[in-house]
């Protein structure tokens, strides 16, 4: 199905607006935002013809739901997308408006490309559905049944989804579950997400005295928390850059010598990679490939740390406090909760008693892996064949949906992550931006999904 320019201009035209909502869930002020774009993309997914529309509520931002069942006796896609986006900071380098979408080429992308925050994690992406079924519709070419779930708080740990999951079983019954908020490796080297890292994160907090010291008078006779937590940061790294905790490797999956040579056979371009992200060097866990290393092998990065004076100009303090914000990446086996226990388990016994140090667990969620022998694994290939002229290659990708394993759990089907962003598009950073090859092909490639699904199922 090619689209006509008129079509596409529609098309790019409604995302717009979409991404003009500042939808982000994890800043309450923001919470009307989120709300409208739930009820922005209600009227779009009933004007392009769903049935049963609901913004249905939860303890937290509500989840849009539609549904179209041709026949109850043929297979049901369950498309899960979201439609929050995380907060645009740091504002000041974004080279324009985060919710004032703009126009522009890239060296990647050459046809032009989305900027906004949310143009491709994962408003672009998602959008990309409710348009494919618009198409379906009036083209009389929806194969299947239908169900559409799109969630307001997938950036914040989709706590209320779970339960949401539980509660509605049998409205959400499905044979495969449809998402697309992962990358390709390349506009001319299409791929399917076979695997996600599970997420655990954790706070801590460690304070020294009670309350903030002038460094001159007490420097160099009391504890000061940023030191030392800097400190223990830097041992949770061995000179092979593994992760000291003990028992932190304990399950993780071994992978076969076979498998691994499989996986490292991707394209993948060190010298581009550096060069995209400026860096003279990469670097990582001894013995593995750049790709190995985020796919395969768990991490552990601080996200922020701070505390003492951050201000302008020097304030001479030695700080009571100091904290850091800590993921943890999984891979199949390994456990959020078990791993946080190690955690803290390690830092207390290394942290000095002239400090206590508070560990707070925040959302986390359990890697996933989807196998290639099934026949939604070959519907997405097929279509992804069809649509860019090359047969799809597999492969695993560092970042965490947790959904997913839910969906396995709760849910009992697989999940297809058939998605069309870049790892360069800048999600969660600034001038974030959604290819527009990328979202026509993806628009064009979701019918091409469901009519091979359909096909391969009867
Ligand atoms: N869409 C991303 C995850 C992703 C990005 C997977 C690129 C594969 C490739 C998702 O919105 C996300 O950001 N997930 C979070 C975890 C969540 C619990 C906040 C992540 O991976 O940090
Ligand atoms: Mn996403
Ligand atoms: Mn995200």
């Amino acid at each position: 199905m090619k689209l006509s320019e008129e079509r596409k201009d529609q098309f790019l035209g409604e995302l717009i607006e979409l991404l003009k909502i500042p939808s982000v869930s994890a800043d309450p002020e923001y919470a009307e935002d989120v709300r409208n774009t739930a009820s922005y993309i209600a009227e779009k997914l009933e004007q392009a013809g769903a049935d049963n529309v609901e913004i249905m509520e939860t303890n937290g931002f509500p989840i849009v739901f539609g549904e179209k069942i041709i026949d109850s006796s043929l297979p049901t896609v369950l498309v899960y997308g979201h439609y929050d986006v995380q907060p645009p900071d740091p504002i000041e380098l974004w080279n324009s408006p985060p919710f004032e979408p703009v126009l522009k080429n890239t060296p990647l992308h050459p046809e032009g490309a989305i900027f906004a925050r949310g143009a491709c994690d994962d408003k672009g992406q998602m959008y990309m559905h409710i348009k494919a079924f618009e198409l379906m519709m009036e083209n009389n070419t929806l194969p299947c049944n239908v169900k559409f779930m799109l969630e307001g708080e997938e950036e914040v740990g989709s706590e209320n989804l779970g339960p949401f999951c539980e509660k509605y079983k049998d409205k959400l019954a499905c044979d495969v579950v449809l998402v697309s908020d992962t990358s390709i490796i390349a506009n001319d080297v299409p791929s399917i997400t076979t695997g996600l890292r599970g997420l655990a994160y954790v706070e801590v907090e460690l304070t020294g005295p009670n309350r903030d010291l002038h460094s001159g008078v007490y420097g160099g006779a009391v504890a000061n928390p940023v030191n030392i937590l800097s400190k223990l940061i830097g041992q949770l790294h061995n000179d092979k850059n593994e992760i000291t905790i003990p028992g932190f490797y304990e399950d993780v999956e071994l992978i076969s010598i076979e498998e691994r040579e499989e996986m490292n056979k991707a394209p993948f371009n060190l010298e581009s990679y550096k060069s995209d992200l400026e860096i003279d060097e990469i670097r990582g866990e001894e013995g593995y490939t750049t790709l190995e290393r985020t796919s395969i092998r768990p991490t552990l990065d601080v996200n922020g740390m701070w505390g003492g004076y951050i201000g302008e100009g020097a304030k001479t303090v030695l700080p009571s406090k100091a904290f850091a914000k800590i993921s943890m990446r999984l891979v199949p086996n390994q456990t959020p909760e078990k791993i946080i226990e190690l955690f803290e388990q390690y830092l207390k016994q290394l942290a000095p008693e002239s400090v206590k140090i508070e560990v707070k667990p925040h959302h986390g969620g359990l890697p996933s892996v989807t196998p290639t022998d099934t026949v939604e694994y070959l519907a997405a290939s097929k279509a992804m064949e069809e649509a860019f002229g090359k047969k799809p290659i597999p492969q695993r990708s560092g970042g965490s949906i947790p959904i997913v394993a839910l969906f396995e759990e709760v849910l009992n089907v697989k999940t297809v992550l058939m998605g069309f962003g870049l790892d360069s598009d800048a999600i969660h950073s600034p001038n974030e931006h959604f290819g527009l090859f990328n979202f026509f092909k993806g628009i064009e490639t979701i019918p091409m999904f469901f009519k091979h699904y359909a096909q391969l199922k009867s």
